[in-house]
């Protein structure tokens, strides 16, 4: 099969065409044909030699495809061969077939193309984990989501509103504050003219928010605790402004907040499931009914995996960058 693999760590040209066995099925795994694969920073990061793969786990890049199943454990399952669905994949989705455990496989919303379908595994079950599960949002409570355009931002932006929570979010420009209110944010934040804490604490009359998705951390967890409301909760999904801070835990302590965070990769089959089992019920009916919408920025062909990588890495982008199989 052909598959781009990372011939050595480095810039974007490092990702190379090559061709490769196509991969067996396991116990409790199907094999899928793959006609789309979603890019994620993380796939950034595992190319420049900054996310070691996990053991057992393919060397070749690609965390989550949209395809159909051609063979596989499918004993005891609703699937069957032939049938199209999205999976959440442990490495490996840069290639024509790609192995997913069972569990982690969802059927494609209805209406949705293979396309809009290989976007959605790795920011849903991220989300869903970190916002839902780990910050526990709950209903009546509030989220302010950092990198309000990033595959992750758009994702958590549209389902927190979608369940009639309050979202704010921050972004580098104009275009994607704006952007960010489309998709159901009260107030996109540019966070380059604006301080987002005063910004924050002003819409919520001086409270702050319940929950702060957070991928930057560094030196924004200061300004993210003083615009946290008593009790709040920040979720770290990643350090892209660093892992060190200088904190008043004074305020940790006298108003009862929690900063948490986490990383999705190496959880187990059995945690991912338990995931997929409540995105299907809860948000699976929110695509279908065009609630959420997934946001495709922009789509390349397999063997350009390289400009693929150069253009999220610009970050010009809003929503998914997408590689395109079939
Ligand atoms: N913990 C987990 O399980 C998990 C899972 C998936 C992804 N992640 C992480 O979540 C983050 C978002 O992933 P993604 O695939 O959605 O990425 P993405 O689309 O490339 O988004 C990155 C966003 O970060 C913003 N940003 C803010 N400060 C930045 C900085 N110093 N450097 C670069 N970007 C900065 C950018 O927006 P502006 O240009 O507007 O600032 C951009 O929208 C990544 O860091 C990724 O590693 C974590």
């Amino acid at each position: 099969m052909r598959a781009i693999e990372i011939s050595k760590y480095g810039g974007p040209d490092v990702l190379q065409l090559t061709e490769r066995p196509i991969p067996e099925a396991g116990k409790g795994e199907l094999l899928i044909r793959v006609h789309a694969a979603g890019i994620n920073r993380p796939d950034v990061l595992q190319r420049m030699g900054f996310y070691p793969v996990p053991h057992g786990a393919s060397d070749l890049p690609g965390l989550e495809v949209a395809g159909e199943i051609v063979s596989g454990d499918l004993a005891g399952t609703n699937f069957q061969v032939g049938d199209k669905v999205c999976a959440l994949v442990q490495g490996g989705g840069y290639a024509e077939y790609c192995v997913a455990p069972v569990l982690q496989c969802l059927p494609i919303p209805h209406g949705l193309t293979m396309i809009e379908a290989a976007s959605l595994p790795e920011t849903f079950f991220t989300v869903w984990s970190n916002v839902f599960d780990r910050a526990r949002l709950t209903a009546g409570e509030s989220l302010l989501v950092q990198g309000g355009t990033s595959g992750i931002g758009v994702t958590a932006i549209q389902i927190a509103s979608a369940l009639g929570h309050r979202v704010f979010a921050t972004a580098g420009t104009e275009e994607k504050c704006r952007a960010t209110e489309g998709l159901g944010a009260e107030r996109g934040i540019n966070y380059k003219t604006e301080q987002f804490s005063a910004v924050v604490k002003e819409l919520t009359g001086g409270r702050g928010v319940d929950v702060i998705l957070d991928m930057v951390a560094g030196g924004y967890i200061p300004q993210e605790v003083d615009c946290l409301a008593d009790d709040g909760r920040i979720a770290i999904i990643a350090l892209l402004g660093g892992a060190k801070t200088d904190l008043d835990l004074a305020q940790v302590l006298r108003r009862r907040l929690t900063i948490t965070g986490s990383t999705l990769r190496p959880r187990s089959v059995a945690f991912k499931a338990a995931i997929a089992r409540q995105l299907f019920e809860k948000v699976w009916p929110l695509l279908e009914s065009q609630r959420i919408r997934p946001v495709i920025y922009q789509v390349f062909p397999l063997a350009e995996a390289a400009a693929a990588h150069a253009t999220m890495e610009q970050g010009a982008h809003i929503g998914k960058i997408v590689l395109q199989l079939q």
